[in-house]
């Protein structure tokens, strides 16, 4: 018998759903692209409520990571594991991922000529707040819709008249980087991963994207931040950072790691990992020879 009656057992069971871990663990994760293996087992856990910071030099495998996370066709898996709180992932096709919670802001967004930003965003937010929900179907309220679009907009400094545009079309390098914002302000994904929002921005925009991303970080998402810049990691202090060489995570710490590689740059890392930066010359070699 609890004591203190329905009141006390609701704050109980509040208590208890708080406790629900949301957690995404990748296990050894061997994907390939047009049959080159990319990345060569990759192992990443991470919580809801935790800020990861993924780093490395260009073409070490940061953006197939996170493509094949969040299930492009492109990507092979041919061997490891995905799951979330047990789901396994790669079983779900794309759609059925985003449904999930995951969320990819991508380094080089697509356009969409013909589908408005407004529309779009409704049929996402829709789809991925009513998992169950059959094309057709009903969507958010309009009117629940416009609020709360105009309300995130505001809050990331965009003109509203942006939503009546076609998606990305002739968007600007930054626009279409805080579009990718936008989209993460509504979807509110479980899981984020941020492949390089910050590159391409004028340093005003890079403050509202860090501070947008602040204000969306918290206790129940689970955020992966890909980038080569300082300002995000900032304002967002990773739990953890990773390096990715070669197709593999070789080293993790905190956020002074991330300061580390921002001040003095990946050849501290590669002595300390011989194996992968032979590996890394043998591929920069391979394609040299082939091209
Ligand atoms: N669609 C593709 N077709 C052919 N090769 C690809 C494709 N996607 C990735 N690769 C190759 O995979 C390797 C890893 O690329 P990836 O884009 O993951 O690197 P990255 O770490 O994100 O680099 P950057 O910091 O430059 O964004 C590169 O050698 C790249 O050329
Ligand atoms: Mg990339």
């Amino acid at each position: 018998m609890i004591r203190g009656g329905p009141k006390l057992l609701a704050s109980f069971v509040t208590k208890e759903q708080n406790l629900i871990m949301s957690v995404l663990k990748i296990q050894d994760l061997h994907v390939s692209v047009a049959n080159t293996p990319i990345l060569k087992g990759v192992n990443l856990e991470i919580k809801k409520g935790e800020i990861h910071a993924l780093m490395g030099p260009n073409g070490s495998g940061k953006s197939t990571l996170a493509y094949s996370l969040v299930g492009h066709p492109k990507y092979e898996i041919t061997s490891g594991k995905v799951e979330i709180d047990g789901v396994d992932v790669l079983e779900l096709d794309a759609n059925e991922r985003a449904r999930l919670g995951m969320f990819l802001a991508f380094q080089y967004p697509v356009t969409i000529p013909g589908v408005k930003v407004a529309d779009f965003l409704r049929h996402a937010v829709s789809n991925v707040r009513n998992p169950d929900r059959k094309e057709g179907e009903n969507l958010m309220p309009m009117r629940d819709f416009r609020k709360e679009l105009r309300d995130r907009m505001t809050e990331l400094g965009m003109d509203v008249d942006f939503a009546k545009r076609y998606l990305n079309d002739g968007f600007s390098g930054g626009e279409k980087k805080r579009m990718e914002i936008l989209q993460l302000a509504m979807l509110q994904p479980k899981f984020a991963f941020l492949d390089e929002t910050d590159s391409g921005l004028d340093s005003d925009a890079v403050r509202v994207v860090s501070e947008g991303l602040h204000k969306l970080a918290g206790p129940e998402v689970g955020v992966l931040i890909i980038t080569h810049h300082k300002r995000l990691l900032e304002v967002n202090p990773p739990n953890f950072t990773h390096v990715m060489l070669a197709g593999r995570i070789v080293e993790t710490g905190d956020a002074s790691l991330a300061q580390e590689l921002h001040a003095n740059g990946y050849a501290a890392i590669r002595e300390r990992h011989p194996e992968a930066a032979a590996e890394e010359q043998a591929e920069e070699e391979a394609v040299v020879v082939s091209s």
